[in-house]
């Protein structure tokens, strides 16, 4: 095995810049940026090096996604990827960070829910993670705790004002752990839907007999998302902190963001590709198969097409900083089935890990946004909102050599057997797209060539990334 990698020929594209240049990587780093042709005169040793052609084809920083849920115990069932195989798709798709939600239990401690996290994605993961911490109580202990997560690089937390009696923690407790980021100088993101009007909601369509999965989204009125979102903004302005909100997915949602920012304010939000390529008639399934709906059941649901502009635009003029996935997969058989007949049991969630690139990338052809804001809301923003950005999220002599060289003419139709999750569906089906990665390496090491595995080891190569706090 050579030393170094040399990445030639290729047209570099970061979040601001976009300019030809051969990449060097050595001991896992990027070790420089050389205008092309240049590096023959500069190193006598190319031999060293081994080669990679990036003729006609971008050089980015590998995605993050910071918002996935590897083996989430969740609706009666567990998410059914797991830290090897949910890596795994997400290095094949281009992303070579993921950011995960370990779990405080209720009643129970952040510490064990940690442990618990790491115990799932040590010796399993392929590439590197870290970890939010959802706080489903914020008691005195907790608010201790949140000390101890911090010093450990667990920098963000994740509050719910939506799954009464599973996540939802009331306003007191939401303002209490806001303070207390504030003087850790962590992070709070939100799950802004208002919860309990939602469930009532829900039980007044299930005595009325209306079952099937589009009722997971009439249930859960865009009015529930704007509604908890202004009301997380304003309990941030009161403690006087930021906050993130998560899977942001509808219009007045985000006109709530954008008011917040105009004023000033240190809000962020994420979308997702779902809330962008989808929409609530995939829940709707098809004629005759209403059922085929459940596998587009996530929270908050799938909205009417229209939002899609509203979204685009807001990632164009940064009201929106992120695109995550909320990677969620349950499987159509014995996952999804559970909510056969009740809407409400269906688990909630999609997969999305693989696909957000080449997904984001058809908004880049189409002229929605421009390729530099792609590598900034699938990389660079989620490093520096979540601490991590100068080790990852962009291409710097220094940083992880976490690159990928994306082809743009690359062609791929989504489906479940074309795609590496664990997952018995695609709610892309058929879909073709134009671009992909056709190499991937994480911290220096070419780990996905043309669609294949090509790394020495799989399993328990990723590395835990410790976060830095809140720097934005
Ligand atoms: O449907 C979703 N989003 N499932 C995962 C849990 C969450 O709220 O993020
Ligand atoms: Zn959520
Ligand atoms: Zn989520």
């Amino acid at each position: 095995m050579k030393p170094g990698t040399l990445i030639k020929g290729g047209t570099v594209i970061t979040a601001s810049d976009t300019f030809a240049a051969d990449v060097m990587i050595a001991n896992g780093k990027i070790a420089g940026m050389v205008t092309p042709g240049n590096l023959d005169d500069l190193s006598r040793n190319q031999e060293a090096f081994e080669v990679i052609d990036a003729k006609g084809k971008y050089v980015i920083p590998g995605g993050i996604d910071c918002h996935t849920h590897m083996s989430l115990p969740f609706g009666g069932t567990t998410a059914s990827d797991d830290f090897e195989t949910g890596t795994i798709a997400a290095a094949h798709g281009g992303t070579t960070t993921i950011v995960d939600f370990a779990i405080q239990s209720k009643g129970g401690a952040m510490r064990a829910g940690l442990d618990n996290w790491h115990g799932l994605a040590e010796g399993k993961a392929a590439i590197d993670y870290a970890f939010h911490m959802i706080m489903t109580e914020a008691n005195p202990s907790a608010l201790d705790e949140m000390a101890d997560m911090v010093r450990e690089g667990v920098t963000s937390f994740k509050m719910f004002m939506a799954y009464p009696g599973v996540f939802l923690v009331d306003d007191q407790q939401i303002f209490r752990a806001m303070q207390r980021a504030g003087e850790l100088g962590a992070l709070i993101t939100m799950h802004a839907e208002i919860g309990l009007p939602i469930d009532v909601m829900v039980q007044k369509a299930l005595a009325e007999g209306k079952t099937a999965p589009i009722y997971h989204a009439l249930t859960r009125p865009e009015i529930a998302e704007a509604t908890g979102t202004e009301r997380a903004i304003a309990l941030a302005e009161m403690a006087g902190v930021p906050v993130y909100m998560v899977h942001l997915s509808a219009q007045r949602a985000l006109e709530r963001v954008a008011e917040a920012r105009d004023r000033g304010l240190p809000t962020y939000a994420e979308t997702c590709p779902q809330y962008l390529f989808l929409s609530e008639d995939d829940l709707r399934g098809d004629p005759g198969d209403e059922w085929k709906g459940a596998g587009y059941v996530c929270t908050p649901p799938l909205r009417p097409k229209h939002h899609h502009d509203h979204l685009w635009r807001g990632l164009r003029n940064y009201d929106l900083q992120v695109v995550a996935t909320d990677h969620c997969p349950f499987c159509m058989k014995d996952q999804k089935e559970l909510g056969r007949g009740d809407f409400s049991k269906i688990p909630n969630g999609m997969p999305g890990v693989e696909t957000r690139l080449h997904l984001l990338w058809e908004g880049v052809r189409e002229g929605k946004i421009s390729m530099n804001r792609f590598v900034e809301i699938t990389s660079t923003a989620p490093a520096k909102i979540f601490g991590m950005y100068g080790k990852k999220g962009t291409l710097a002599i220094g940083a992880d050599a976490d690159v990928v060289v994306w082809d743009p003419n690359r062609e791929k139709v989504l489906g479940k057997d074309t795609l590496h999750m664990r997952v018995d569906y695609s709610p892309y089906e058929g879909k073709k797209v134009i671009g992909a990665p056709s190499h991937v390496l994480s911290r220096g090491e070419l780990v996905v060539q043309d669609d294949k595995w090509v790394g020495k080891q799989k399993q328990g190569r990723g590395q835990f990334v410790r976060r830095g706090t809140f720097g934005l």
